[in-house]
């Protein structure tokens, strides 16, 4: 759940406003795609675009609607069999690896759900009391930052899906002018005593509750790299036998190795999408703005937690734990310190960008690539779970997952923050997952 942490009491205009932005916001992503592209389920842990828009509608349905509306009865009764997702106290649930199959409802008929809910959803705020409003605003809030994730999933989805299409078909956005390579910098951040986890009103009003509560942690004096490895220096680790040298890999990396056939990251090719041809030695990368040859200046994504560790030990670097990560940025310096700025959706490239000139300070800490961290998924001390259905959100799934930070190139603006954790197993690739090193400090 989340743990919505207000600043002021809601207000039913102002819930009714964001409710339009972000259901509209959903509806603009899925534009560009046919109903077919919307069906498809390239692998089990994608799911289809349709599905992502019905899912977000149920949760509204589910959570608000179901409890608050008078007279409720469900759009369609099966609706709450197929787009329930992981909710086991909600009910049973369709088989997740199969929602590729689900051929009915179609898009229209999804795009038909999703009014229906909207509608009755505008009803409802338009009727609530005071009091009322109090008691639900919390878990409207929660649905909008729940469609916002989905948002990002629905493009990353989409993006292996149009990946595994042999005529590479483009999603949308605008390729980047190819980029400049630019010298690593590091900055040297103080150890100590120090806090991390959201701070409540004193952050952006909404927190998800495994950001909580804020608490303390020792760190020793450490170095950041001042921006994202880069494609360039990802080649430099493949051509040095990165991928053949067990020496470099956790155990469990080096099995996926073998039974995977990693040899670059995921959208990687040598196949030309002008000609359909091998070997001619060009690595080529697939985008949701095309295909193109790998750009060396830009930032390596798509690599699972496995590779990050494996390419911070052949640099004879590590990847930062997520405490230092919080922390150096929320000290940060520089002319970004302060705010989440950077290359989220909102400025359509969907795709990491280059780091741009040196500043002194931390590059690329929002947006761009989520950056994989040394640290467990695991909860905060004193991390209660919310009772019921909904504190099935995050806290089921803190064991055997890892913690990435800072947001994406498809994270949607307004949904990054420095309290923010992402977390993804650690042979999980088709995330927009980057590396930042870490020098100093901790152990390896
Ligand atoms: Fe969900």
């Amino acid at each position: 759940m989340a743990s919505a942490t207000l600043k002021g009491m809601y207000d039913a205009v102002d819930l009714r406003s964001r409710f339009d932005d972000v259901r509209s916001q959903t509806e603009q992503l899925a534009q560009p795609l046919s109903p077919e592209d919307q069906t498809v389920q390239s692998m089990p842990d994608v799911s289809p675009t349709k599905w992502h828009r019905a899912h977000v509608t149920w949760f509204f349905e589910t959570f608000v609607l179901a409890d608050h509306e008078r007279d409720f009865a469900p759009f369609q009764d099966k609706y709450w069999f197929l787009f329930n997702s992981y909710y086991e106290a909600v009910g049973p649930r369709y088989n997740r690896p199969e929602r590729g199959l689900i051929s009915r409802p179609g898009a229209h008929d999804v795009g038909r759900y999703r009014a229906d809910v909207d509608d009755r959803m505008r009803d409802l705020l338009d009727s609530l009391d005071e009091g009322a409003l109090a008691k639900v605003a919390s878990t409207i809030e929660l649905g909008f930052h729940h469609e916002q994730q989905h948002q990002e999933l629905l493009l990353m989805d989409i993006k292996h899906v149009l990946s595994r299409n042999p005529l590479q078909p483009v999603y949308a956005g605008t390729p980047t002018a190819v980029s400049e390579p630019d010298r690593l910098g590091w900055v040297d951040v103080d150890g100590g005593l120090v806090e991390i986890g959201a701070e409540g009103s004193a952050d952006s009003g909404f927190c998800f509750d495994n950001e909580l509560p804020r608490h303390q942690q020792w760190l020793e004096p450490f170095r950041l790299a001042d921006r994202l490895v880069t494609n360039g220096e990802w080649l430099e680790f493949m051509a040095d036998g990165g991928y053949r040298r067990p020496e470099l890999w956790l155990s469990d990396g080096w099995a996926r190795i073998k039974t995977e056939g990693w040899q670059a990251p995921l959208y990687w090719s040598q196949l030309d999408p002008s000609t359909g041809a091998g070997g001619s030695g060009t690595w080529f990368e697939h985008t949701l703005h095309g295909t193109f040859p790998v750009d060396p200046g830009l930032p390596v994504t798509h690599v699972s937690h496995y590779e990050a560790d494996a390419f911070a030990s052949w640099a004879g670097k590590r990847l930062p734990t997520e405490a230092e990560w919080e922390h150096a940025a929320r000290t940060a310096t520089g002319p970004t310190a302060g705010s989440v700025v950077g290359n989220l959706a909102n400025t359509a490239s969907f795709h990491a960008e280059a780091a741009g000139p040196a500043t002194g300070g931390l590059r690329q800490l929002f947006g761009d690539c989520w950056e994989w961290t040394a640290s467990a998924y695991l909860p905060y001390p004193g991390f209660h779970p919310a009772a019921g259905a909904i504190g099935e959100y995050n806290g089921k799934f803190m064991s055997g997952q890892m913690v990435l930070r800072g947001g994406c190139a498809l994270t949607p603006a307004g949904h990054a923050r420095a309290s923010y954790r992402n977390f993804f197993p650690a042979g999980a690739r088709w995330a927009m997952s980057g590396v930042r090193l870490a020098d100093g400090g901790a152990p390896r």
